[in-house]
């Protein structure tokens, strides 16, 4: 019989960023609904204190640098020596930068690329090593309408979450005999602390004259998406790209009253 409700009564869940922004809001949600969950992050202090924040959820914080594939399956080992299992990775862990195709430098585009494309693979493929003895698994990663459309400053940061879509794809189409759906969410501007650091006033101006709803997104509004998409209830979905962005990737010309 099929549930609208969705519950996570029994299900763990890895969220890598989960120390703050979209990452954190992806945890709270899904412990609220009754999952354990494993907050994974580079910065080991704001995992702790972002799992301190989820009063009577059952939480672990494991430490992981995304760049280095040993680090992601030791994290994943981690998760099933805890919790028997792991049934849902939210892969949030990333990081931006605003700088024009002309001016990135080498160091830069392999700075990006590393952390958010090969971090996403290192992840991914950890987790559904995992998944595929249990024959059921959710995997969402987090893209970016700048992996979609193009935009000044994007050269490294689209070209690696343009990178993270093409492997989401190719993630649902291997994994589906094995019962895992793998998706990908592509936020347009959200405010966490990346979009703080990444954009500058003039990108905040510019940015929000192509948003039909007029206003940058919040981590709970995109952290819902995910958790969607992580339910049983979306076990039809897979190599699905979901915008989140207030209407940015369908506008085209726009009179704002
Ligand atoms: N905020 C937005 O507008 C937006 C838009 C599109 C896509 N995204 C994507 O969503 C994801 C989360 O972004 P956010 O806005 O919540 O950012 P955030 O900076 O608030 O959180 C990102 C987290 O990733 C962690 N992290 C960074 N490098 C890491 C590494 N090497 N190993 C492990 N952890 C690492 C950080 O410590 C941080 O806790 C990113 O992939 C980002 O590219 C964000």
């Amino acid at each position: 019989m099929f549930s609208a409700q969705m519950n996570f009564a029994g299900r763990t869940a890895l969220v890598t960023g989960g120390a703050s922004g979209i990452g954190f809001a992806v945890a709270r949600q899904l412990a609220e609904l009754g999952a354990k969950i494993a907050i994974a992050d580079v910065n080991i202090d704001g995992a702790n204190s972002a799992a301190d924040k989820l009063e009577g959820a059952q939480v672990m914080v494991v430490q992981v640098d995304v760049r280095d594939p040993d680090d992601c399956a030791n994290m994943v080992d981690a998760v099933v020596a805890e919790y028997g299992k792991l049934d849902i990775l939210v892969h949030s862990a990333g990081v931006g930068i605003e700088k024009s195709f002309l001016q990135t430098t080498a160091e830069e585009w392999q700075r990006l690329i590393d952390i958010d494309l090969s971090g996403t693979f290192y992840c991914a493929q950890a987790a559904a090593r995992h998944m595929v003895k249990n024959g059921y698994g959710r995997i969402v990663n987090l893209a970016s309408t700048a992996g979609i459309r193009g935009g000044t400053g994007r050269t490294a940061y689209g070209a690696a979450k343009g990178g993270v879509i093409a492997l989401t794809k190719v993630m649902a189409v291997e994994l589906a005999e094995y019962g895992i759906t793998a998706n990908a969410l592509a936020p347009g501007a959200i405010e966490t602390e990346l979009v703080a650091r990444m954009h500058s006033a003039e990108t905040r101006r510019v940015y929000r004259a192509g948003i039909p709803l007029d206003r940058y997104g919040t981590p709970d509004e995109t952290a819902f998406c995910a958790v969607f998409l992580a339910s049983e209830q979306a076990g039809y979905i897979t190599g699905h790209i979901l915008g989140i962005d207030g209407g940015f990737l369908a506008a085209g010309i726009m009179h704002k009253t």
